[in-house]
């Protein structure tokens, strides 16, 4: 696990797109695309490159992490809407090829062993761009969920809840349910690529970073994989123990190494 600590979010979103922005030029690549607030100067910073430095998408096809159960999808806040509207339709990424669990199917189930099934049959995700919850959930992976699971429908503690209340009108709005890749899913995307920023993040990126590997902090299964590159600014890496080293290893990394 590399862990990369950046002054600023801009900074963090820079990095990061850098990242991105390599694999879909070495040529067809699958992108995991996360929602959530912290991506998005990510995907601004994308298409950014789009426009201004011919970065094209159009070989590329992604897949959503997640997806509430019952919002139509054409709601404003459903993830399939918020991708398009955030990053996909700015960019050259076919809108057949930007795929999504669909929460609104009639056997929610099935749904989710279909798309299990079509992110294997598009070769897996090459990078798989990821948020943190402050209670430590990857996807909606909440805690206790099974640190090999796969993509199923999930409970949202109430604090994810309350969290993503500021983008409905009130935390009744909310779905209680949703689809959501597991992480066993996620963990076989081939470069995982964590991204958070704040000091509301700091607790949670330090369990999962530093704590043990546990189902009460979802993101900790990170530790258990080969090729990871967590991406923070300062404030999100306050609590970190390590963060001297961190800083230390950047400065001194060997020349030719990517991320
Ligand atoms: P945020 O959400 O980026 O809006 O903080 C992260 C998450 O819940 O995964």
């Amino acid at each position: 696990m590399e862990v990369v600590i950046r002054r600023t979010p801009e900074e963090v979103a820079a990095t990061a797109a850098g990242i991105v922005a390599d694999y879909v030029r070495s040529g067809p690549s699958v992108l995991g695309l996360a929602t959530g607030s912290t991506p998005l100067a990510t995907y601004a910073d994308l298409i950014r490159r789009h426009r201004d430095e011919d970065l094209s998408f159009a070989q590329a096809v992604s897949f959503n992490l997640d997806e509430y159960v019952g919002l139509p999808a054409a709601h404003p806040e459903s993830y399939r809407s918020v991708i398009r509207r955030e990053f996909t339709s700015h960019v050259d990424l076919p809108d057949a090829d930007v795929h999504g669990p669909d929460g609104n199917a009639e056997d929610v189930f099935a749904e989710a062993k279909r798309y299990e099934a079509a992110i294997d049959a598009a070769g897996g995700v090459d990078v798989q761009l990821l948020g943190i919850g402050t209670d430590g959930h990857i996807g909606f992976n909440e805690p206790g969920s099974s640190l090999a699971s796969l993509t199923r429908i999930k409970t949202l503690t109430e604090q994810t809840r309350e969290d993503n209340a500021r983008f409905f009108e009130s935390i009744d709005e909310v779905p209680i349910h949703v689809l959501t890749q597991g992480l066993g899913t996620i963990s076989r995307a081939r470069h995982l690529l964590l991204l958070a920023t704040g000091a509301g993040k700091a607790e949670a990126v330090q369990a999962a970073v530093e704590g043990p590997v546990t189902a009460f902090c979802p993101a900790s299964v990170l530790q258990l994989h080969p090729h990871v590159t967590v991406v923070v600014d300062d404030a999100a890496a306050g609590r970190l123990r390590l963060a001297d080293y961190y800083r230390y290893v950047l400065a001194n990394k060997p020349t030719g190494q990517g991320f």
